[in-house]
């Protein structure tokens, strides 16, 4: 489905019936990422997904990118669907867009699952790091941006064992356009710290982490946990960065205990 917000095309899908869950894609993916979750979980409540702009099926306009705009987005999105509050389920720069969210509109969150994320701002050689690859995009292209963030996004194994994974997630990042690309990049670069704000999260938390992941790993979603209030943590093995779709059958099953957990509030 699409729909005009904020001046842009968001293209987005939402199935199902109960407490809105909306899922927030990681760098440089698209909705379908999130596949296997809306399968696992539409038939027990309302899934959300959405290509944020730059991304998938949405527009990429050649500027206005933030995490803020990125949340301004989400928010606009619920309000085209009359929905006042739900849970926000975000991997890595999904996660960022999370507490984007929280800073601006936390009477809209009504819970947050915070996957192979963190919440610290980018340090000078990390901003570096993302300047050098919006050059290799503009360059070279999506396809060398695969190249070099595969190995990030997935462990060796699933690398060695998964080819049709592999291949989603590749197909998943060629699909995006350089503005995209570069406007995330760019975004991320320029976010703010967000460990200031974890002490006041008040909406039930869960972190959850690939117990392989390297590009967010355990340590930082132990410190996410231990700074926000009531926060639990659950590490999830034989996964990576992308431990939705490397365990997805895990990963289920802690959103949907959680998500359960919530009742009709
Ligand atoms: C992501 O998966 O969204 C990215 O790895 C986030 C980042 O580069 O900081």
């Amino acid at each position: 489905m699409k729909a005009t917000i904020n001046r842009i095309t968001l293209a987005y899908d939402d199935q199902g019936k109960g407490i809105p869950l909306v899922f927030l894609h990681a760098f440089p993916l698209n909705r379908r990422m999130w596949d296997p979750q809306t399968a696992a979980l539409s038939g027990r409540f309302r899934v959300i997904t959405v290509d944020l702009r730059g991304h998938g099926e949405s527009d990429s306009p050649l500027w206005h990118y933030s995490l803020d705009q990125a949340a301004e987005d989400v928010v606009g999105l619920l309000d085209h669907l009359s929905i006042e509050k739900a849970v926000f389920v975000g991997l890595s720069m999904g996660g960022y867009v999370c507490f984007s969210l929280y800073r601006s509109h936390a009477a809209r969150v009504l819970a947050l699952v915070l996957a192979d994320t963190r919440a610290g701002a980018d340090t000078d050689e990390g901003r570096i790091g993302r300047f050098e690859m919006a050059q290799t995009a503009y360059r070279r292209g999506a396809a060398a941006i695969a190249d070099v963030m595969i190995p990030k996004l997935l462990t060796p194994r699933t690398v060695q064992t998964k080819p049709d994974l592999v291949q989603l997630v590749r197909a998943m990042i060629q699909g995006n356009q350089i503005s995209g690309i570069a406007g995330d990049l760019m975004a991320m670069a320029e976010r703010p710290d967000s460990l200031p704000i974890l002490p006041a999260i008040a909406c039930p938390t869960l972190v959850l982490v690939g117990q392989e992941d390297v590009a967010t790993p355990p340590s930082e979603a132990r410190l996410m946990a231990g700074q926000i209030p009531g926060a639990r943590v659950e590490l999830i093995p034989e996964a990576g960065h992308l431990s939705n779709l490397e365990r997805p059958d895990l990963f289920n099953r802690m959103v949907e205990e959680f998500a359960a957990g919530l009742g009709d509030s």
